[in-house]
């Protein structure tokens, strides 16, 4: 495939195959190797580099970014940081000057994502470097690295050209193109954010040679609004949901704040986590519980049909060889909505537990009840005896204890290195416990009791 970017500003064309990553280009045939190699699975940023388009600036992964995602972008890594005559970047004088390098492996990711928040007037730091992780020098000084740096503007030089926009068949850019194109090759491998399909490559060492890439068809990426519901493109990153969740449903959007990290989210569609129908993706349960509509199109068949119905059972999902997820519709409006994910760290780590709960409540008594978890089942799968024990009784502490027991109805969860059976049991119990006393005012995150 012939992939043309800006690589520091410069224009590069390059023939790549098709999984080819960024990382090993940048390192093995460019020479580049300022970016560096920890875990080439998306979970330490030590390969951060900054992406632009015309849509946004982000930090992104290199280990698992195709090339041919780059087509039509620019690409800065460390390299191409510090200006054309050596002057360092205003976060780069602030790690000196706060002594934010010891052993300095982890330094040029850092400094990658550092720049971008820069360039983004990001001052939520924690949540912006939580994907970056430095082993020596400890997050307290790079924190006030980046702090320091936060009202300095922006060098002229990270100000990118306009990148080459070129059409390229392996990436079509309108959805009747795509769809025409997936329809006629339907054993074909879709890669959308590639942060579940660059594991294939990196980990499984999988040979893709059949694929076609989602993200220049911007068709995909709108985020639509009507009077009372929200439908998101397959394509919108979780960067992007995150923002709109924020105003509509912010409990789902604090939970998609440890999505990941910024570099993953970033990357990352909600298609994707919706159509690689993983039994712990955290989206679904959240829409399954906000009674989500799914749209799905087969060349110029397209249908839409409850998310809930999509998943099947474990790898079997309602999608046709050549159909595509186009984009998901919520409503807007669900006050009683909470997610709560459970995972061993708190950011950057996949769910144990990820339960979602929407319980309507009117004069006293339960009206209904949609309850849905993650990892507690092959598929997304809603709590059905507990809603059942619900619905239609006075919302009361002793009406959700004697729920309790329907969890061992609804669910046999399995134990895996994520959890065991019976603390997946007892975890999605307590989160029950946990919504009602959220909803009877009572502080519950471990971040709302912190000093
Ligand atoms: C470090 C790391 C951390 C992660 N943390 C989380 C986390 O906290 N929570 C979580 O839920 N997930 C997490 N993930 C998993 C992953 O990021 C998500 O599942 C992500 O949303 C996948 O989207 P993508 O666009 O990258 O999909 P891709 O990797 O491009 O594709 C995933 C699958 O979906 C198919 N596909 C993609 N788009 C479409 C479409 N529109 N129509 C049909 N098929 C399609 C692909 O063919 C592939 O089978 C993490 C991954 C990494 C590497
Ligand atoms: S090498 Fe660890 S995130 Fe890329
Ligand atoms: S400075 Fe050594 S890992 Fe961060």
């Amino acid at each position: 495939m012939k992939v043309t970017f800006l690589l520091n500003g410069e224009t590069v064309e390059v023939e790549t195959p098709a999984t080819q990553t960024l990382l090993d280009w940048l390192r093995g045939t460019r020479g580049l190797t300022g970016t560096k190699e920890g875990c080439n699975e998306g979970d330490c940023g030590a390969c951060s580099v900054i992406v632009t388009d015309e849509t946004s600036k982000r930090a992104l992964n290199a280990c698992i970014l195709f090339m041919p995602q780059l087509h039509g972008k620019s690409v800065r890594t460390v390299e191409g940081i510090a200006g054309p005559n050596g002057e360092m970047h205003p976060v780069q004088s602030a790690m000196v000057d706060h002594h934010g390098s010891q052993c300095g492996f982890c330094t040029p990711g850092f400094i990658a994502s550092m720049a971008a928040g820069h360039a983004n007037g990001r001052t939520d730091h924690d949540d912006m470097l939580a994907g970056n992780l430095c082993r020596c020098t400890g997050y307290a000084p790079i924190i006030r690295a980046a702090k320091a740096a936060e009202s300095d503007p922006v060098p002229v030089w990270m100000n990118e050209g306009q990148a080459p926009i070129a059409p390229a068949p392996f990436a079509p850019e309108t959805l009747d193109a795509l769809c025409a194109w997936y329809a006629a090759n339907p054993d074909a491998t879709v890669i959308a954010g590639a942060t579940d399909v660059g594991l294939w490559v990196t980990k499984q060492l999988r040979q893709l040679d059949n694929v076609v890439f989602l993200n220049r068809c911007r068709d995909l990426q709108q985020i639509t609004e009507t009077n009372d519901t929200i439908t998101f493109g397959a394509g919108v990153t979780m960067v992007d949901v995150h923002q709109t969740l924020k105003t509509y449903h912010p409990s789902y959007a604090e939970m998609v704040r440890r999505y990941g990290s910024e570099q993953v989210r970033g990357a990352a569609t909600i298609g994707g986590n919706i159509a690689n129908g993983s039994p712990i993706g955290d989206n679904p349960p959240a829409l399954i519980a906000l009674g989500a509509t799914l749209h799905l199109r087969h060349g110029e068949a397209t249908r839409s049909i409850p998310l809930q119905d999509f998943f099947i059972a474990y790898g079997k999902q309602d999608r046709a060889k050549g159909e595509l997820v186009t984009g998901v519709t919520i409503p807007k409006s669900a006050p009683a909505l909470r997610v709560y994910k459970l995972s061993k760290r708190f950011d950057q780590d996949i769910s144990a537990v990820c339960g979602a709960f929407n319980v309507t409540v009117s004069g006293g008594k339960v009206q209904a009840a949609v309850i849905t978890f993650g990892g507690m089942a092959g598929t997304p799968v809603r709590a059905a005896a507990v809603e059942n024990a619900l619905i239609g009784m006075p919302w009361t502490n002793e009406t959700v204890q004697a729920a309790l027991p329907a969890f061992t109805q609804d669910y046999t969860p399995m134990t895996d290195m994520r959890a065991s059976a019976a603390y997946r049991l007892e975890a999605a119990q307590n989160m029950l416990l946990r919504y009602f006393a959220e909803l009877s005012g009572q502080a519950t995150s471990v971040l709302e009791v912190q000093p």
